[in-house]
């Protein structure tokens, strides 16, 4: 994956073909965020978002994708439900009234990736459960702040952590945020927590992915047999926000947001 290489910085083109996939992702998260609703099983959710993909004539992200020595992820949508942090493979699971879901969902279009995910309410839930997930869209968007010309990579991590943390709760540390382009994770990684003021200066034309997952309990993961899905190890809830930014000259620029979005 080689995340110790350098930050690749976008040319106009390639800033123009990231806004349109990103564009799509965003579209296709909004209409997917209708069809939540108890009853529905996860895999509807990822077959609906297929078929999204190819009227659009754009490409999964995710669908194939080939960690080294994993297999191969085999779905276009990640669906992580309630103790899930992410990467849940969709299946029979339907969701069930009080749950909270995480979607996450990516395409290229021309060879250029967008990233984004958000987690819902199934229905009526908890106000716990509710408090989680306004942390967590809280802790993105303070993360995206930062991403002014000048600021230092992990001034990011720092703002994410410190929202999350005031409100009780804890962040995942074993995934993280990563840069995004011409490949679905480029370099940087940019974990949700740490010190400000160090690591590379943000500058105009790097394209990120932030993603905290935050958890109401304590931060350690466990991952189950099919090596994707992602476990709180406490049984504790968990909430995943993602948004693709890109910094420009005049702040952080949300190529993932349409009218609507997280
Ligand atoms: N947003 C997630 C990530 O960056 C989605 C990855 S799913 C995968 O880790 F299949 F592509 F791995
Ligand atoms: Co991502």
């Amino acid at each position: 994956m080689g995340y110790g290489e350098s930050i690749p910085i976008k040319t106009r083109r390639e800033i123009e073909l990231m806004r349109l996939a990103c564009r799509h992702v965003a579209e296709i998260l909004l209409e997917l965020r209708e069809l939540v609703e108890p009853g529905i099983t996860t895999l509807e959710l990822d077959r609906w978002a297929e078929k999204a993909i190819g009227q659009r004539g754009v490409v999964s992200s995710f669908k194939g994708y080939d960690p080294h020595g994993l297999p191969r992820y085999p779905a276009v949508l990640c669906v992580s439900v309630n103790d899930e942090i992410v990467h849940g493979i969709p299946g029979r699971r339907e969701l069930q009234e009080g749950d909270i879901v995480g979607l996450d969902f990516g395409v290229s279009s021309d060879g250029y990736h967008g990233d984004s995910a958000v987690t819902l309410p199934v229905g009526r839930i908890d106000a716990e459960a509710q408090a989680l997930l306004d942390a967590t869209r809280d802790a993105l968007w303070r993360g995206i702040e930062q991403m002014v010309p000048g600021n230092r990579l992990s001034d990011i991590g720092h703002a994410v952590q410190g929202r999350a943390e005031e409100a009780g709760y804890s962040v995942v540390r074993v995934f993280a945020g990563h840069g995004i382009g011409s490949r679905l994770h480029e370099p940087p990684w940019i974990p949700n927590y740490g010190k400000p003021g160090r690591g590379p200066r943000l500058m105009p034309g790097m394209v990120f992915a932030i993603e905290p997952m935050v958890d109401a309990g304590r931060p350690e993961v466990r991952m189950l047999d099919d090596e994707w899905t992602a476990v709180t190890a406490d049984g504790s809830l968990s909430a995943h926000f993602e948004h693709t930014i890109l910094v420009t000259e005049d702040g952080p620029e949300v190529l993932t947001q349409v009218e609507g979005s997280h």
